[in-house]
């Protein structure tokens, strides 16, 4: 393993790529030698990614994805065997929240957009991916998650979303144990606080600046801050590591809140 980290002649499908984490993933991935497959509802977003990637010499597709429709998902997967002949890599990274929210005020229609988009959709590909990968006779297989330190540590209005990371870790290490069978790894990335769609009510609001105050290293994360942990879960430098969820957050669960 002289190059541990390089994702030369690899495939890597990643949801939720129109945006924020995914779209910076497929950058990364991209750049580290991986064929990349975009997946979001906005096409247009995943078409200019598209299109920087392969300036920069990367090879990518996009291909439209609702992870709310099971049809999709299988679609998605399916196309990049399709078109590139294995899925090296299957990255759950798509997810919502619902506005600052307590269980008191979330209706049904809230739980079901958080919980579908961020905990059934992981399950509903990671299942259609491992049909694939044996149905194509793949030897291996690697599945990641893009889960949250609001897994394990969260504070009031943040209950669908919550809730929906915790189940996301522990779908992590129970199909961890259940994916070995099928040389297939499963391991989490718990970030903690970056400035996108999804954290910019908290982190725009006037409570943003006490709030940094319980991150020990003092400040929010960086995109460029996940480059490192993403490689290492989508390469083979984390060939051992099955079950294990990363965090990637300045210290803030290390704190009290
Ligand atoms: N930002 C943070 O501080 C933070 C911290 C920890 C974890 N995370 C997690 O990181 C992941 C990415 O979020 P982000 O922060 O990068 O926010 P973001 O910029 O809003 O990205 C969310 C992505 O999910 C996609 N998405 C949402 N619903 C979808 C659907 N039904 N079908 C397909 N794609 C869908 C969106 O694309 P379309 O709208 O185009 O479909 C978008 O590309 C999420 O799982 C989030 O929970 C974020």
């Amino acid at each position: 393993m002289s190059q541990p980290f390089d994702l030369s002649g690899t495939v890597i499908a990643i949801t939720g790529a129109s945006s924020g984490f995914g779209h910076h993933f497929a950058g990364v991935l991209a750049a580290a030698g991986a064929t990349v497959v975009l997946g979001a509802r906005r096409e247009e977003k995943l078409a200019e990614r598209v299109a920087d990637i392969e300036a920069a010499g990367g090879t990518a597709l996009a291909v439209k994805l609702d992870v709310r429709d099971t049809d999709s998902i299988s679609r998605f997967i399916d196309t990049a065997f399709d078109r590139f002949g294995r899925l090296d890599v299957l990255i759950n990274n798509a997810g919502v929240e619902a506005g600052a929210k307590t269980y008191a005020m979330i209706d049904e229609e809230d739980w079901d957009y958080v919980i579908d988009t961020n905990l059934k959709s992981a399950w509903l590909a990671s299942k259609h991916y491992t049909e694939q990968v044996q149905a194509h006779s793949q030897d291996s297989g690697n599945i990641v998650m893009i889960s949250s330190i609001t897994d394990t540590r969260t504070i009031k209005g943040q209950f669908p979303y919550a809730v929906s990371k915790g189940g996301l870790t522990r779908m992590t290490q129970v199909m961890a144990l259940e994916a070995a069978r099928y040389n297939i790894r499963v391991n989490a990335l718990a970030p903690g606080y970056i400035l996108t769609d999804v954290s910019r009510i908290l982190l725009e609001s006037d409570a943003a600046p006490e709030f940094v105050k319980g991150i020990p290293m003092r400040r929010f994360g960086d995109f460029e801050d996940l480059d490192g942990p993403i490689l290492l879960l989508a390469s083979d430098a984390s060939r051992y590591m099955t079950g294990s969820v990363l965090t990637v957050d300045g210290g803030h669960v290390c704190a009290s809140l």
